[in-house]
């Protein structure tokens, strides 16, 4: 299956089951907004527990907080957003279409480097077994020419957006002879900054009304509440506060389902730390963070570290935690270094003092500060794509699976009375009761057994429990496995202890 055909297939998937709906979809959906629908919140809802258990109640000097969505506007300004929060926009004047220039540019590069891998692979079968790739490439005369078409395309974006020389990027597209891919001209307007910012009025009476922004990363709301977490909790440096909630962009490319959205959550965390310390803090929280990625029990070649070479200007370190999506490797989490630009500039800000008292150095300073933030739409969508899986069982039927890590799984454990009589249901519900308060369960009684087993296979439920005739003599019960669909036969009173050890992360 190619990759497109299976990441329709994934979204189909997600509709079908209840994860991820369209926004108001009776009304035609509204651009990348999503809802997610019964089974959705649930997974939603594990993975967020998992990172908070994980960041705040597994760290004894990391605490959380839940700051408001509205913040006071000075804080963009602090923050830089609201000056630099921008991306480059142009219009085809045919097709009245906006485009990100940046990314009209990185599409052409991307359409030259699908040109060299042609030409490699035109090589590789003229060549055969003695075909040298590396040789080929840094001597082929039609390879280096497009390459070089790539470097001087990528050096004049990446200097014009660092200069944010707008005409440099116009006069990029036009010498790149990009068309736009619905009219096929290239009759461009002018390449201008659109701030990404969305914002609204707050205040009851138009005239009073002053503009705010809906706050386009959470992190902020922890920085303004530094010196409250610090008095209040009896912080010592290090130490770190978390934060998961909404965050709002209003992404002009918005594709690729989940992946990129206007309203989407992010989890992150900011890490305190004495000015001097923070390079080691930050490759200490690198490997941290994606630890807790493998304890998920999924292959560490889905993931790879992605370093940041270029790097703003408030950033002395950063790195990219990519996973391997159904469309290549993206970012799914960043760690920065972010010196102690944001509450230098909000000490600035407020004039309030922002700073620490050492008792150790007996001195203050305005800590340093290594972030890590995820979007947890983002951690979604690589659950769930790594967990789709079509089988074709041994007597040629063919099965649907989400093999998700069984602690993400939106139920835990269905309870499925064989038949719905002679005391089965009863039974069954005997078993609900007793297992309900420690695990989400469902119970159902509809349709054959092969079928419901499928059902929970398609949501990923990792235990199915069914109760027959043999349950009412001895008090056991048959114990289904999602993924090798082996069955065994246990007693009752072991259920929950097998499946609390069913959801224990790996130690990695
Ligand atoms: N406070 C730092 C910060 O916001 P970011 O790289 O802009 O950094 C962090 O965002 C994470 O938030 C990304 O790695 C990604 O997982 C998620 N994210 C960012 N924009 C998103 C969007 N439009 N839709 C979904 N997730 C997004």
């Amino acid at each position: 299956m190619n990759q497109d055909d299976f990441f329709k297939k994934l979204t189909g998937h997600a509709k079908e089951y209840g994860f991820v709906f369209p926004s108001s979809e009776i009304y035609d959906g509204l651009s990348a907004v999503y809802d997610y629908g019964q089974n959705g919140v649930e997974l939603k809802n594990n993975i967020r527990n998992y990172w908070w258990k994980a960041m705040v109640q597994h760290h004894e000097n990391i605490v959380g907080i839940d700051a408001a969505i509205f913040m006071h506007p000075t804080t963009w300004k602090a923050s830089g957003h609201v000056d630099a929060f921008n991306d480059p926009l142009v219009d085809n004047k045919d097709s009245k279409k906006r485009y990100r220039a940046d990314v009209l540019v990185e599409e052409h590069v991307s359409k030259l480097e699908d040109k060299i891998a042609k030409e490699v692979e035109k090589a590789r079968k003229r060549f055969g077994e003695s075909f040298n790739e590396q040789q080929f490439v840094t001597t082929n005369a039609r390879v280096l020419e497009i390459s070089q078409q790539i470097e001087d395309a990528k050096r004049r974006l990446y200097g014009s957006m660092e200069s944010g020389d707008m005409a440099a990027i116009k006069q990029l597209i036009e010498d790149l002879g990009i068309v736009c891919p619905i009219s096929g001209t290239r009759n461009w307007t002018d390449v201008r900054q659109f701030n990404l910012m969305f914002s609204t009025q707050m205040g009851s009476t138009a005239e009073g009304a002053s503009e705010i922004y809906l706050r386009p990363e959470t992190a902020q709301g922890i920085f303004v509440n530094y010196l409250n977490v610090q008095k209040t909790g009896r912080m010592k440096i290090p130490f770190g506060i978390a934060q998961t909630g909404k965050a709002f962009r209003n992404e002009i490319v918005a594709r690729q389902f989940i992946f990129r959205m206007r309203e989407f959550e992010q989890m992150e965390m900011q890490f305190f730390v004495r000015p001097g310390e923070e390079l080691e803090w930050f490759e200490y929280w690198k490997q941290q963070r994606l630890r807790w990625h493998l304890s998920l029990g999924i292959p560490a070649s889905k993931y790879r570290f992605h370093d940041h070479e270029k790097l703003a200007h408030y950033a002395n370190a950063a790195a990219d935690i990519e996973f391997e999506f159904p469309f290549g490797f993206k970012e799914l989490e960043g760690i920065h270094s972010r010196t102690d630009f944001d509450l230098g500039a909000h000490q600035k800000y407020s004039g309030k003092k922002i700073q620490y008292f050492d008792p150790e150095l007996n001195q203050s300073y305005v800590p340093y500060v290594v972030e890590t933030s995820i979007g947890l739409d983002r951690m979604f969508l690589a659950m769930l794509s790594n967990a789709y899986t079509e089988e074709k069982l041994e007597d040629g039927s063919e099965r649907v699976v989400l093999k998700l890590p069984p602690v993400l799984a939106p139920v835990k454990a269905a309870i499925l009375p064989l038949v719905a009589k002679d005391g089965l249901p009863e039974k069954a519900r005997e078993i609900m009761e007793a297992l309900k308060y420690d695990f989400y369960c469902q119970y159902e009684e509809k349709d054959s057994i092969g079928k419901r087993y499928r059902r929970h296979d398609a949501i990923g439920t990792p235990l199915c429990i069914t109760v027959d005739h043999q349950t009412l003599e001895d008090n056991t019960v048959t114990l289904r496995d999602r993924d090798t669909m082996l069955q065994e036969r246990i007693d009752i009173a072991a259920l929950g202890s097998l499946i609390g050890q069913k959801l224990k992360p790996l130690r990695v």
